[in-house]
């Protein structure tokens, strides 16, 4: 197998890309921030598995960050993290510099517009799905990927970045892998390196509200208020857990469903500490 490459250019990139498109080779891409967990891993393993040549960006993207959240204390650990995709047997690192991504002058951004961007994380994140579209536009024209591969803890940013794929013609398979979590439930996320031993003890109440939603809604809860209400009572346990929000939404449309039916999101957003979790279950509801 020949060694993996580091590539820190768009035009680099993409020579290397239509190489391989022009050899009929199917390129997977799994798109990251870097400070990769099991997570990250398995979504590279599911690419492995898929397609003929494998592309990991790396690249913590300033535009989805407002100025009060944490870009500059998000972990960064490039020598692990390409530790870990040489041993995945991935073939390319895209890993541009700030620079490379956003020249001096850049004004442009891809923006989706409507339900998918009303609820959730997006009022509380002003500017952030618009920084993860234009950034996964830039990634899939730098990549020119096939199929590209995220994962569903962030739900939002998966249905945001489906509409985004098939309203700009991608021509781009996008899939949505299920959450790889902790033995106690905790979902795996880059973020949870920055939680105090005392709020690691404390963050799987998030999962634990989640499934005892679900649970009620195994026992035939229809309402959202009496789903809601199931979630908060287990939330109420880790007063040091300050939810953001908790809500409950139809998994594809993401939009509010008074009565729950068809595949339904629960959706968890929290601050322990300075660092915010997010977290969602989809429940199929039958009847
Ligand atoms: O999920 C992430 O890590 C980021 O939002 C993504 C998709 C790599 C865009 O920066």
């Amino acid at each position: 197998m020949a060694a993996m490459k580091i590539v820190r250019t768009i035009p680099a990139m993409q020579a290397l890309a239509d190489r391989w498109r022009r050899r009929g080779l199917v390129v997977g891409l799994v798109p990251t921030m870097g400070a990769l967990h099991a997570g990250h891993l398995s979504l590279v393993r599911a690419a492995r598995r898929a397609c003929d040549r494998v592309v990991v960006s790396i690249f913590v993207n300033p535009l989805q960050f407002g100025p009060a959240e944490d870009y500059g204390r998000y972990p960064r650990a490039p020598g692990r993290d390409r530790r870990a995709l040489a041993r995945a047997g991935v073939d390319a690192v895209f890993s541009p510099s700030v620079g490379a991504m956003y020249p001096t002058g850049h004004a442009t951004g891809v923006e989706v517009t409507g339900p998918l961007v009303a609820r959730l994380c997006a009022p509380r994140r002003p500017g952030h799905f618009r920084g993860v579209a234009t950034v996964v536009t830039m990634l899939f024209h730098a990549v020119r990927p096939h199929v590209a591969w995220f994962g569903r803890k962030d739900a939002q940013q998966a249905a945001v970045l489906r509409r985004l794929t098939r309203d700009l013609g991608f021509g781009i398979r996008i899939v949505v892998a299920p959450t790889v979590r902790e033995p106690g439930g905790l979902a795996m996320s880059s973020r949870n390196a920055g939680l105090s031993a005392g709020d690691r003890r404390r963050a799987p109440v998030l999962f634990r509200a989640l499934r005892a939603g679900r649970e009620a809604v195994g026992r035939g809860v229809r309402r959202r208020a009496g789903v809601l209400a199931a979630m908060r009572r287990v939330l109420a346990a880790e007063p040091r857990v300050r939810v953001q929000y908790l809500d409950i939404v139809d998994a594809d449309t993401l939009e509010p469903i008074p009565r729950l039916r068809g595949r339904v999101l629960l959706a968890v957003a929290a601050h322990l500490g300075r660092t915010r979790l997010i977290d969602n279950l989809v429940c199929r509801v039958s009847r």
